[in-house]
């Protein structure tokens, strides 16, 4: 496929930040645009981003390199790697080329969806601070079983004038909470749910440490327990929960196959976030995948802190055939859109 031409614009993330809107068009008329997301607790490994003028000008110096050549996507990503650019310089590009070969977009309907992590609370960089886990998740086989518990819980704190904020993810962030109320008010509305977490590798013990709470909540899931260099404690917590719970990689893997190929060899993870822009190419994406899937680690395909209104990881997520997907509360407009992708492809 050849690129006719690359155009790149300014965009504001949901956090009001600059991003990139990169526009690929190809010689045979088609197009497609990404406008690319960022992390708010992004992880030191991953692909780095440079500011948005400076993957403008990127975009612009190297565009000519790309033009009138006949590109498949992993050849495309080859030069891309070469030409040394920034996360977000590159994975727009990447990215703009592969949507417009997506099935999902275009063709039929997939087959199998993935299960949803529904963001209920959010808090360290995300939210209230008084709450050291970054994220609270319930697992959820369906949509509308999904939108209907989110809007259970947010009649709770209604009925009890709880007051909250929203966190950036779309999740419920009361002030007055801390780890341990948010758990028991999960406990309490879904007696039975399965929970996840995110500590982002920065839980504080306050009364529980892991052990308790996994003892005590239903606790399936648990991401970024330690920090991405604390090998040791990620070691002897594999030991310890590995046959219980999904022991998950983000920052410590930050989807690249040279760090998820060492979380194998020690032995931590048995499931792994995929986050495009974390790599930096599709490519890059697709490997880190196929090595996980090969380890039979369980993938969760994820948005990030600092999105924007595109949905094209939805069809990313339901391409590659994630066991799970990380898309956020039922609110805020960016997380909404991902919903709203699920449901134009058939997900109910
Ligand atoms: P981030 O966080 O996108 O803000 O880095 C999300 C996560 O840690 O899962
Ligand atoms: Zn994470």
């Amino acid at each position: 496929m050849k690129i006719k031409d690359i155009q790149v614009l300014k965009n504001l993330s949901s956090q009001g930040n600059e991003t990139i809107k990169t526009t690929i068009f190809l010689e045979d008329g088609r197009q497609e645009s990404i406008v690319v997301p960022a992390g708010i607790s992004a992880g030191k490994y991953e692909a780095k981003n440079v500011s948005c003028d400076e993957a403008i000008k990127q975009t612009e110096t190297i565009k000519n390199d790309l033009l009138n050549i006949d590109w498949t996507q992993e050849s495309l990503d080859t030069k891309l790697v070469s030409l040394n650019l920034g996360g977000n310089t590159s994975l727009a590009i990447s990215a703009a080329f592969w949507k417009i070969n997506n099935v999902e977009r275009n063709n039929a309907k997939p087959q199998k969806f993935p299960k949803l992590l529904m963001l209920l609370f959010e808090g360290g960089k995300h939210g209230n601070p008084n709450l050291t886990i970054q994220e609270f998740m319930i697992v959820e086989e369906s949509l509308e079983k999904a939108i209907s518990d989110f809007k259970k819980m947010k009649q709770y704190l209604v009925d009890q004038k709880i007051e909250t904020t929203v966190g950036a993810e779309g999740g419920f962030s009361p002030l007055s909470f801390n780890n341990n109320s948010v758990l028991s008010t999960i406990k309490t509305i879904f007696p039975d749910v399965r929970i996840a977490l995110d500590t982002a590798g920065s839980f504080r013990q306050e009364t529980l440490g892991y052990k308790e709470l996994i003892d005590n909540y239903n606790i399936f899931y648990l991401e970024d327990p330690f920090s991405d260099e604390d090998w040791e404690k990620w070691s002897d917590f594999y030991n310890q929960f590995g046959q219980k719970i999904l022991i998950v990689g983000d920052d410590l893997t930050v989807t690249s196959p040279t760090r998820i190929q060492k979380a194998l060899e020690k032995k931590v993870i048995n499931a792994v976030i995929i986050k495009p822009n974390q790599n930096g190419t599709i490519s890059g994406t697709f490997e880190a995948i196929k090595l996980a899937r090969e380890n039979e680690l369980k993938i969760i395909v994820s948005h990030r802190g600092d999105d924007t209104d595109d949905d094209w990881i939805v069809d990313f997520a339901v391409h590659a055939q994630a066991d799970y997907v990380k898309f956020g509360g039922v609110d805020r407009g960016e997380r909404i859109a991902k919903y709203n992708r699920l449901l134009e492809l058939g997900m109910h």
